[in-house]
């Protein structure tokens, strides 16, 4: 009885903090919510390990149970804390070409799982604007589509993965992006006792491409994304020649103005598909002996990519 009456109470925490963290997502996470409430999510997988956990426990009287699941406090932060200490990490990777989707799934694979996305490209963007060490090191070379240097990203990893929001684990978007960054993932999570255990590989076509980032508008304080053509924001007005007019691009929950990636251009998009055919894809094979690579059919509508990942999310998938 107790162990449900708190499975319940948890369940409703994530419930409640994935609502508020579709209106409110952060720029250096693509997630929605503050490092704050995020740290408090309990993924459903640790509920429903509790229960687990409560079953094999049967034979013991209902205190004992409850002081070996729970301590004496009885609360989700003593679960949470024992999940945290004792259970592996989830490590996802999300893997895809520019304008595959990683930024429009990732937030829903975030929400349903209740761990945290961290995008090196929204981190980066946001060095950019603070216009830190990094973020004048990076401006250039992001702008033209280039990758920015191993040694910068492996540094702004390997710090965000041991914030407390990440206790259960954390789903990589843009990371790692060559073989140096996967080894040196490799290496740092092999530190913990720890490994990478999905990777989602969005596959689509380069074709596809252009449009998809080309048609791009960001809302830049949540990272909200929009498409003129497949997701175009509620006040969106076209002109005489069927292109968008600049001052209807607002953001659906700010009404703020929408704004285009400096490097969502033709010429920096052939450049981002070089090093991304060059650099990153052999990073599949790197991974794929392990087992844990899934493929998913990015080419199609979004609730069609959606349902694939939940199917490559499961156990039985890998
Ligand atoms: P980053 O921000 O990671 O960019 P990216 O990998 O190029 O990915 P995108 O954000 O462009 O694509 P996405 O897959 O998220 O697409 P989205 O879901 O928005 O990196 C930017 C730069 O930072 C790099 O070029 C590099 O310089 C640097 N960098 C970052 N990480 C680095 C690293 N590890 N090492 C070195 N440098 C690094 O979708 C795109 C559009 O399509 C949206 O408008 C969306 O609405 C639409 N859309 C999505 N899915 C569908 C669908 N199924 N049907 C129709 N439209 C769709």
């Amino acid at each position: 009885m107790l162990l449900s009456s708190t499975a319940r109470l948890a369940a409703r925490r994530v419930v409640s903090t994935a609502a508020f963290r579709s209106s409110a997502r952060t720029a250096t996470t693509r997630s929605a919510a503050s490092a704050d409430s995020r740290s408090s999510i309990m993924p459903l997988a640790v509920v429903a390990a509790a229960g687990g956990l409560a079953l094999g426990a049967s034979r013991m009287r209902e205190e004992e149970k409850t002081q070996c699941l729970f301590g004496t406090g009885s609360n989700t932060e003593a679960i949470e804390e024992k999940f945290a200490t004792y259970w592996p990490r989830n490590i996802m990777i999300l893997f895809g070409p520019p304008g595959a989707g990683k930024g429009t799934h990732g937030p829903k694979i975030e929400d349903m799982l209740g761990i945290v996305q961290l995008s090196t490209g929204d981190m980066l963007r946001a060095a950019v604007s603070a216009k830190t060490e990094v973020g004048l090191k990076a401006a250039a070379v992001m702008k033209a589509g280039g990758l920015v240097s191993d040694d910068i990203v492996v540094g702004i990893i390997r710090d965000r993965i041991k914030e407390p929001d990440c206790k259960f684990g954390f789903i990589l978007d843009g990371f790692p992006r060559t073989l140096v960054q996967s080894q040196a993932l490799d290496k740092m999570l092999a530190d913990e006792g720890a490994c990478v255990t999905k990777v989602i590989s969005l596959d689509i076509p380069d074709e596809v491409l252009e449009e998809r980032i080309c048609g791009r508008w960001i809302h830049k304080k949540s990272g909200r994304s929009y498409h003129v053509k497949f997701a175009p924001p509620k006040a969106m007005k076209l002109d005489n020649n069927g292109n968008p007019v600049l001052e209807s691009m607002k953001d659906n929950e700010t009404g703020e103005p929408l704004m285009q990636r400096p490097d969502d251009t033709p010429a920096a998009l052939v450049k981002r598909l070089q090093s991304y055919h060059g650099e990153t894809v052999p990073i599949l094979n790197h991974y794929k002996p392990n087992g844990i690579v899934a493929a998913v059919n990015a080419n199609q509508g979004m609730d069609g990519v959606w349902g694939e990942i939940l199917k490559a999310l499961k156990r039985s998938a890998q």
